[in-house]
């Protein structure tokens, strides 16, 4: 009782001390509510005070309209471990919501609706979990909904087809399950959409092909199975499809011809023939409501419904089906990491085959039992015994090669290894790599998981690894690799006017060339060869051969080492400037964080410089590339070709790792270019 008295007195006395809370504005008490749950620590927007005006600039990351009305929220990338408030309902007058690059935790408000003035929705690569709230629905200025790298789970809600304005739809590396809403096609100003890398199912709905201005369809690593709709080839290289293990089409390239078991495979029920009518139409039928803000589907009628009803309830008994069959198999295959990448991609057969494989008995080898994993001639079940054991060298063969490690033949030293020279007996030059076992990963079977890998690799621009050989007695491992004789790349930067070795035009365009090769076919999947980052492209990482031909060194290393060596390097990568921008804040390192380093070596190969600055970027933005090209080269270059390749250097570093093009991409583009060499 005196307590409630005593509470009751601290806040008339606190109200009355507040004058902006007595006039009730609901901007500043709804923006001082989603502090307190953005910020719980209060570690990040001290600016944020209840004694404050968020018009008058002192906000942190705060913008207003011209009628002082909250307008914009933009707090990327700082650091926010908190949740997103239902007091955002408040900010009624909401344009822009910048919450992206942070790591907040819990469900979307389905307050969230309320924003009908909202026009971008940036919540992407957070923490957030739950469902996409239905109630999104009733934003009907939305243009921009990035939901991307976050853990929502739940289906795609249908009523995202009513947002006319919507112009991209990211929701790609979610947990998001279900079919794709056939409603999406209703779209007319979509231009991206991406739903790659989540547990959707079904087939790809036709009425995708109906949004006229899509250019970026990309559904690739789902469950999807089912037909390609033909008609979404006009979209070209706009349409990523791979990794679904049950499409089929004709007409796209790695697609297999939809057969008769294709048609009657259950999740696909209708009669043979028809097979421009995929389940996903069904997703068009209203879900049951949850809220207030149910939209009436714009083409259900009242028979439709139910004869669809019915037809959602068989495909949904069936899909269930198909699920739990996806998830049983994919826990039997999930044994270690290093390839679980690849036999997600894999078809049934395959992916049961390669399971078997690469399956128990080398879990079950204990590391105790000897580092040494070839020493004795031990039964790898798993891998190619014959090609495995003719890549084995031993000791001795290493120790004679390289004259006993002999500080004469050391080629260079890195924090966790150190490279020789060596000549075999076979008279052959090769470059011996030592990493000590302290830097190799512990578990064994990742281990050898990921040399086999390294040993698969074969293309004229990568480095070829020979052999291996581990030696418990010196407590170190030895890759050998082809001997490439011209040094590194890094050597024809930075030379001084009238010194060293200058690089001429057609051999930078023909390295260029070679570089990108090498990297399409790392991150290309192959029969036998999964996709592979190489994490640590650079110019140290570019050997150059007699002929000037490109060969890219330490090609998924990172599959051998342990996490700290593997994070100190790609901490070098950073100082250097390789280091994609997004890595910093998602920690995730992909295929396109690989074309973000070729951008940067690809400006060092232009402009014959290590360090790129702001302003050759600059330069190259308004296609000023004249201003940083390599004075060494005293104007010896094809105009344009070195226009295109600052444009794809460009490109290639953009900020966004979804602008950057694909290695593939890049190949075909160089390949255009006539006079290249
Ligand atoms: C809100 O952000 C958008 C996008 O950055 C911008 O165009 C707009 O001018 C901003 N509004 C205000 C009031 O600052
Ligand atoms: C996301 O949440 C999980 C647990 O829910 C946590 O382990 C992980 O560290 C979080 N990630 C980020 C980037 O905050
Ligand atoms: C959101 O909108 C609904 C209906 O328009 C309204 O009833 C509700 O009070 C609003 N919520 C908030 C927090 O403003
Ligand atoms: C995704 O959802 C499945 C089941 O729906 C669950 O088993 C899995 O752990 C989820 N994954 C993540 C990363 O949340
Ligand atoms: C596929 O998705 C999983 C998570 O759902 C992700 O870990 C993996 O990197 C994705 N693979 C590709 C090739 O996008
Ligand atoms: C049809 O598909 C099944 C399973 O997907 C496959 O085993 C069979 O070889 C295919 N037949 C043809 C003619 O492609
Ligand atoms: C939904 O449709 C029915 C009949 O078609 C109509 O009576 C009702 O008003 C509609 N509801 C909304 C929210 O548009």
């Amino acid at each position: 009782m005196v307590l409630s008295v005593l509470l009751l007195l601290f806040s008339l006395v606190f109200l009355l001390s507040n004058p902006t809370w007595v006039c009730g504005n609901g901007e500043l008490r709804a923006l001082m509510d989603m502090k307190a749950s953005l910020d719980p620590e209060s570690l990040y927007l001290p600016s944020w005070s209840i004694n404050g005006d968020p018009c008058d600039g002192s906000f942190e990351g705060i913008a207003c309209n011209e009628k002082g009305q909250v307008a914009n929220v933009s707090l990327q990338g700082k650091g926010l471990l908190g949740k997103l408030s239902p007091a955002i309902a408040g900010l009624k007058h909401l344009t822009g919501l910048y919450l992206h690059y942070n790591s907040l935790y819990g469900e979307i408000p389905r307050e969230i609706g309320n924003l009908t003035e909202l026009v971008d929705l940036y919540l992407n690569v957070n923490n957030l979990s739950g469902e996409i709230p239905r109630e999104i629905a009733s934003m009907e200025n939305l243009q921009v909904l990035q939901l991307c790298y976050n853990q929502l789970t739940g289906s795609i809600p249908t009523q995202l087809g009513a947002l006319e304005k919507l112009r991209v739809v990211a929701l790609q590396s979610n947990n998001l399950t279900g079919a794709i809403p056939a409603s999406l096609g209703d779209l007319g100003m979509l231009v991206r959409l991406d739903l790659s890398s989540n547990n959707l199912f079904g087939s790809i709905p036709t009425s995708l092909a109906d949004a006229l201005s899509l250019k970026v369809l990309d559904v690739h690593n789902n469950t999807l199975s089912g037909n390609v709709p033909p008609a979404l080839k006009r979209l070209d290289d706009g349409f990523l499809y791979e990794y679904n293990l049950g499409l089929c089409g004709v007409g796209f390239s790695s697609l297999k011809a939809c057969n008769a078991s294709d048609r009657v495979n259950p999740s696909r029920p209708e009669p043979y023939g028809a097979a421009t009518r995929d389940i996903p139409e069904t997703a068009n039928v209203k879900l049951p409501c949850r809220g207030t803000q149910c939209l009436n589907s714009s083409k259900s009628s009242q028979s439709t419904s139910v004869t669809a009803g019915i037809f959602v309830v068989i495909i949904a008994l069936c899909a269930i089906g198909v699920w739990t069959f996806a998830i049983y198999r994919r826990r039997k295959q999930k044994l270690g990491d290093s390839f679980h990448i690849s036999d997600s991609h894999l078809n049934t057969d395959e992916a049961i085959g390669a399971y078997r494989k690469n399956g128990s008995p080398l879990v079950s080898l204990e590391y105790s039992t000897g580092w040494d994993p070839l020493a004795d001639s031990r039964n790898f079940n798993g891998y190619n015994q014959d090609i495995f054991q003719s890549l084995r060298f031993n000791l001795e063969e290493v120790e004679s090669a390289t004259q006993y490690f002999s500080e004469l033949n050391l080629l260079g030293k890195s924090s966790f290894s150190a490279t020789y020279r060596g000549v075999l007996r076979d008279g052959s030059v090769v470059a011996v790599k030592s990493i000590s076992k302290t830097s190799c990963k512990s578990d064994e079977a990742e281990f050898m998981k990921g040399l086999h890998m390294l040993t698969s690799l074969r293309n004229d621009n990568v480095v070829r690894l020979r052999g291996f050989c581990c030696s418990r007695g010196r407590g170190e491992c030895f890759l050998i690799y082809d001997f490439v004789p011209n040094g590194n790349l890094s050597r024809f930067l930075d030379v001084k006017v009238g010194g060293g070795e200058v690089l001429e035009w057609s051999t930078r365009v023909s390295i260029v060339k070679g570089i990108a090769k090498g990297m399409a076919y790392l991150h290309a999947y192959k029969a036998n060869k999964p996709v592979l980052v190489h994490q640590n492209i650079s110019a140290d990482k570019v050997l150059i051969d007699q002929r000037y031909n490109p060969l890219l060194a330490d090609s998924g290393m990172y599959k051998l080492l342990t996490n700290d060596i593997v994070f100190s390097a790609l901490k070098g990568s950073a100082a250097k400037g390789y280091l994609a921008p997004e890595y910093a804040t998602t920690g995730r390192f992909a295929e396109t964080s690989d074309v973000y380093a070729f951008g940067v070596l690809l400006f060092q190969i232009l402009s014959g410089k290590h360090e790129i600055t702001s302003s050759i970027r600059l330069a190259a933005e308004s296609s000023k590339y004249q201003e940083f090209m390599d004075p060494n080269l005293h104007g010896r270059y094809f105009e344009y070709e070195a226009a295109k390749l600052a444009k794809i250097a460009l490109l290639c570093s953009h900020e966004s790792p979804f602008e950057r093009p694909s290695m593939d991409a890049i190949v075909q583009e160089l390949g255009n270019c006539s006079s290249c060499l």
